[in-house]
């Protein structure tokens, strides 16, 4: 049985002060089952929600980080220093920064790799863009994102992965996948690892939804037989919606 995952993304939100405050009305609203929570903030914010959720179940992730160790790379992060204050995931290949920061599946792999060496646990975003999908090729072009993002990954680094499928044209647009292209897609995605490793593994790897989910559409989503999880932008950084998007 997988896990139901429900896991934060705050993109560029919220200042220390309000992560912490974020952390109280959260902690006060939050009742642990067995829905693994996460919440994936900016770098800054990062120890704050380590020290403010330890203990209670609820994890902390990154939102990127440098595939090398250390190095000349100005304005980067690397595993070692996340995994130094505590961090347990870190969101890897976001489609905002496939499009705003060169992020390239060639990097994507690297960043894999790396974040298992520190046993940070990755959420690989795939998810094709609009015109992708127009014209057909959506299958396609998530199926080699994540040949490209798997190369040099062992089976045994696999089962520690979650993959979120995030339509580029479903984030922060309102504009939910309905839960059967979700599904499928998502099915296709475990379709495609089966293929890749085995069905063994294909069946514990976490698969998530995420683009515009919502109170009033989690449930639907996660009624769905592929869909594992979701990732969720906008409606994480509000305690109370996100507290309804994990209790679903
Ligand atoms: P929204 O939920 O705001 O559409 O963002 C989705 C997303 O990009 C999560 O990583």
């Amino acid at each position: 049985m997988r896990k139901p995952f429900i896991a934060g993304n705050w993109k560029m939100f919220k200042n220390i002060k309000e992560a912490k405050e974020f952390s109280e009305e959260f902690l006060k609203l939050y009742v642990p089952s067995d829905v693994q929570v996460a919440i994936c903030a900016p770098y800054t914010q990062l120890s704050v929600l380590v020290d403010s959720f330890k203990g209670t179940g609820v994890k902390v992730g990154a939102q990127n980080m440098h595939y090398e160790d250390n190095g000349a790379y100005t304005g980067e992060i690397s595993a070692n220093m996340l995994k130094e204050i505590g961090v347990d995931y870190c969101i890897i290949g976001h489609s905002e920064r496939r499009q705003y920061f060169g992020e390239t599946d060639e990097t994507v792999n690297k960043k894999l790799i790396k974040a298992f060496e520190y046993n940070i646990l990755p959420i690989l975003c795939v998810g094709e863009k609009l015109e992708e999908r127009d014209s057909g090729r959506e299958y396609d072009v998530v199926k080699t994102q994540l040949i490209k993002a798997f190369e040099s990954i062992s089976e045994a680094a696999m089962e520690k992965l979650t993959v979120a499928y995030e339509p580029v044209w479903a984030i922060g647009t309102g504009r939910t996948a309905t839960p059967e292209q979700a599904n499928e897609m998502c099915g296709y995605i475990r379709s495609v690892i089966t293929e890749l490793y085995s069905e063994e593994i294909a069946d514990k790897v976490i698969i998530q939804y995420g683009g515009s989910v919502k109170p009033s559409n989690i449930s639907e989503l996660m009624n769905m037989y592929e869909i594992d999880g979701a990732l969720v932008g906008g409606a994480s950084l509000k305690p109370t919606d996100l507290i309804e998007i994990v209790n679903f």
